[in-house]
């Protein structure tokens, strides 16, 4: 009863999947006509399902944001400094970003031209950059962000401003809302974040403060240091009136929980949950991948949870174990271990969704397997059923079959090859790819190797195939 109760809840609060029947999307994107030439990086990262999504021509190590926000005004003043290498001789490469005006760009110190066309910015710099070379482009910028609203199956995500401050989760591509990026989960770079705020407000981003904050003038500055490398999707500066709880779990991973005041009720719970399944993913998936753990709850009425790297958020909801365990997993599957194309999510969504059962499991509730069969019993017309999972549909990411039905092929797996081969393989697969980017067939040739069998028809049938999979 209770964990049918969980699993309802989660469909709708956790991961809000969507019941497959979505024809539009906010993010579907009809590539522009961009001029194209000699030298010049492309328009974007080569994702055929968001062709606008990321750039081509270098790739960035390390995004330095200095950021001031005010709520009552809404404004945001930004300088991006980004290091980079380029991948090709550039005369000319692009960033994502959405609104937003730009005053300034310079590469390697020098004065750059730069132009807008829809979420673009193009940016040419004194001199062409030669292939290999590192260069450092900062982007003065500043206005009102406005976060991607009500699309009909992502919701409202990027830079959303709350009433005291932003709640801000980026999936699939809202990092352009706030920064200048390469806003694609194929190019990780580690983040220094500066954040400056009214006085009394509190600046969250990912990893660790590097310093006490400082006031000065009515404004504290937030220095956090992300020194893993994170997909852009994952950054936040989430701010606005908070209570904190910081210390350490049982294993020493340092925790810091954080709530709006509306939801103080929660923090000590999200406190404790949090630390409580950082530690216990230990045993399960290997060591915790980044420095610090924890989790937000803001009082924006989201209706889903983002696993921002080391800061999972919860978007106006109470959550429940199952969900932290949901997006604590993700930690190691997501953002150690990242996709490199939309298509390949369920190794995202359906391994933090199995975490759920195995978090079910080892609580004493119900197994794996119950969950399974339950899931396993819905009707032929069940949106589970609807998509197979193993391309997730551009026009309707987070679907239910992403999430359930890729659990599903993972405890299927379970069976077939063995709790200790299944189990090795979840450590292995999470040790192997450790921050770096990861693809289904590498998935599947890893479960083969470490099973010693064929699996190419078992893959088939719960990734690939239409319908429902025969036991
Ligand atoms: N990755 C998140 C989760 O599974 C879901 C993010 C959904 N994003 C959105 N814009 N609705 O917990
Ligand atoms: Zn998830």
């Amino acid at each position: 009863m209770r964990s049918a109760l969980l699993a309802i809840l989660l469909g709708v609060a956790a991961c809000a999947p969507s019941n497959g029947d979505a024809f539009s999307s906010a993010t579907a994107q009809t590539p522009t006509p961009v001029q194209s030439g000699e030298g010049w990086g492309a328009h974007g990262i080569g994702d055929t399902d968001f062709p606008l999504d990321g750039n081509g021509g270098y790739d960035i190590s390390r995004y330095h944001l200095k950021i001031g926000y005010d709520p009552a005004t809404k404004h945001l003043t930004g300088l991006a400094s980004i290091e980079a290498a380029a991948t090709q001789p550039l005369r000319r490469f692009n960033l994502d970003l959405s609104g937003l005006q730009v005053s300034e760009v310079s590469v390697a110190g020098r004065p750059a031209t730069f132009a807008r066309s829809g979420d673009e910015l193009s940016v040419t710099p004194a001199e062409p950059l030669a292939k290999g070379g590192s260069f450092t482009v900062t982007v003065a910028y500043a206005g009102t962000p406005q976060p991607v609203k009500d699309s009909s199956n992502l919701g409202t995500y990027g830079f959303i401003p709350t009433a005291d401050g932003a709640f801000v989760t980026c999936e699939p591509n809202g990092a352009k809302t706030w920064f200048p990026a390469n806003d694609h989960p194929a190019d990780k770079a580690r983040f220094d974040f500066e954040l400056t705020v009214p006085q009394g407000l509190t600046a969250l981003a990912n990893g660790e403060l590097t310093k006490k904050p400082v006031t000065s003038g009515g404004r504290t500055t937030f220095s956090w240091s992300e020194r893993h490398p994170m997909v852009t999707y994952l950054a936040t500066m989430t701010l606005g009136k908070f209570e904190l709880r910081e210390g350490r779990t049982t294993k020493g991973v340092p925790n810091l929980a954080a709530a709006d005041p509306k939801y103080r009720a929660t923090l000590n719970g999200l406190y404790t949950t949090s630390g409580e399944v950082t530690d216990y993913w230990t045993t399960v998936f290997g060591p915790y991948p980044f420095s610090s753990t924890g989790g937000v709850v803001d009082d924006f009425p989201a209706g889903y949870a983002l696993e921002n790297q080391t800061k999972p958020m919860y978007g106006g909801f109470q959550p429940d174990e199952a969900i932290i365990a949901h997006e604590l997993a993700h930690q190691w599957f997501g953002n150690s271990l990242s996709i490199k194309r939309w298509k390949d999510l369920w190794l995202n969504e359906g391994f933090a969704t199995y975490a759920e059962w195995l978090w079910s499991e080892h609580k004493g509730r119900a197994s794996a397997q119950t969950l399974f069969d339950n899931y396993y019993a819905r009707q032929p017309s069940d949106a589970v059923w609807a998509y197979p999972p193993g391309r997730a549909q551009p026009r309707d990411l987070f679907n239910e079959s992403v999430y359930t039905r890729g659990a599903m092929t993972l405890h299927a797996l379970r069976k077939h090859i063995g709790d200790a081969t299944f189990f090795t393989l979840l450590k292995t697969w999470a040790n192997d790819h450790k921050y770096g980017h990861v693809t289904t067939p590498e998935f599947i040739a890893l479960a083969e190797k470490l099973s010693g069998k064929e699996l190419d028809q078992f893959f088939d049938a719960w990734l690939f195939d239409k319908g429902k999979p025969a036991l």
